[in-house]
């Protein structure tokens, strides 16, 4: 009898030893603790005993149900151990990987490049404005010294709206100048804003289409120089371009709502098909420049004896071109997905002046 119980036991502890999943091991208890287990049989059989042995097999069958037991116990400790560790190495992130870009879509050149400027210019001091695509007669054309029949209003391809009730006709901006005036009209000196925004004129080709995009940049207070532009425009064109180094041309020019007025060029180059800017024997037109007219202070009620400054107005599409070298500015606008995959940004990629603006 004694023998039987040590053969049970052995064959038990075995089962356990060799059982690798907690199914298997929840089988070998029933088979042994279960209600018609080996060992529960054996434990039963203890009532047909006559006292003396029940007193001698009592505490070996008792001391068999217990190790089993404890065997068991110890074993699914092991095995649920393991599982975890398994499902934890399954489960395992990289919290080092680079996120995933794609299922967020990318971010369009255009709005790149607009956060790269605002990134750059609030560096500067300037903080970002807006103003309406929607804009009326005085904010386009006459308060920015643009009167009635001045022949600027023809250069601009204006898309006019249809007069209202009034006789009004709004215009779709064709310039983000407006700002300016709503700028100097709402706040007082001295100011430092960048408004970028939609811009429209009649015009489509490989280079313009009928909405593009422009930064405006306005400065006033009392003191602010030409000088003041140029360092302006030269910080910005730096940090934009990613070089150590701009050397800029201001060209002589004309815009009814700046005097002096100037072109800006930057020094590139054309070499081996694409454009370098910083150095080279060619130069770049960038953007429109100049002192705010006296007119156009005066028209926002500010005393130009007192305050002056400068405004610069910028193209960014033709910037976005530039700097990421694509040549169709049409494609900007079809929503064409592969295009987007191919040029656009990350999401997850701010534009900083310290971690890199692209
Ligand atoms: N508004 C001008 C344009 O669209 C650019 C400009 C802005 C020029 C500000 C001078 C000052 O061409």
């Amino acid at each position: 009898m004694q023998q039987d119980i040590e053969n049970l036991k052995n064959e038990i502890t075995a089962a356990i030893a060799a059982s690798d999943s907690l199914d298997s091991l929840e089988e070998i208890r029933i088979s042994s603790l279960g209600k018609k287990g080996s060992v529960s049989g054996l434990m039963k059989g203890l009532g047909g005993m006559s006292p003396e042995e029940r007193k001698e097999m009592g505490p070996i069958l008792n001391a068999l149900k217990t190790d089993i037991a404890n065997e068991i116990g110890a074993r699914k400790n092991t095995l649920e151990a393991a599982a975890l560790e398994a499902r934890l190495l399954e489960e395992t992130i990289d919290v080092t990987l680079p996120p995933r870009e794609r299922p967020l879509g990318s971010i369009h050149p255009i709005s790149q490049v607009m956060d790269e400027i605002a990134e750059i210019f609030s560096g500067l001091g300037f903080a970002v404005a807006e103003g309406p695509d929607l804009e009326t007669d005085f904010y386009n054309f006459t308060a920015l010294n643009i009167p009635e029949e001045h022949p600027a209003r023809q250069m601009h391809d204006t898309f006019y709206l249809k007069p209202d009730e009034n006789g009004e006709r709004k215009v779709l901006r064709t310039h983000t100048s407006p700002v300016q005036i709503r700028t100097m009209i709402n706040q007082e000196p001295p100011i430092r804003i960048i408004a970028p925004g939609r811009t429209y004129r009649s015009d489509s080709d490989a280079t313009h289409t009928p909405m593009f995009h422009q930064v405006e940049g306005l400065v006033i207070d009392k003191d602010t120089h030409l000088g003041h532009l140029k360092g302006t425009l030269e910080a910005f064109l730096k940090a934009f371009f990613e070089v150590d180094a701009v050397t800029l041309r201001l060209r002589p020019s004309y815009f009814p709502f700046t005097e002096p007025s100037m072109e800006v060029d930057v020094q590139c180059s054309f070499e081996g098909g694409t454009v370098k800017i910083g150095d080279g024997n060619d130069w770049l037109e960038v953007l429109g420049s100049g002192m705010v007219h006296r007119k156009v202070l005066e028209a926002c009620d500010l005393d130009p004896n007192v305050y002056q400054g400068f405004a610069f107005g910028c193209g960014i599409d033709r910037l976005a071109m530039l700097k990421y070298g694509m040549n169709d500015l049409r494609a900007f606008f079809d929503s064409d997905l592969r295009w987007l995959r191919h040029y656009g940004f990350s999401a997850l990629n701010l534009p900083t002046l310290a971690g890199g603006l692209s």
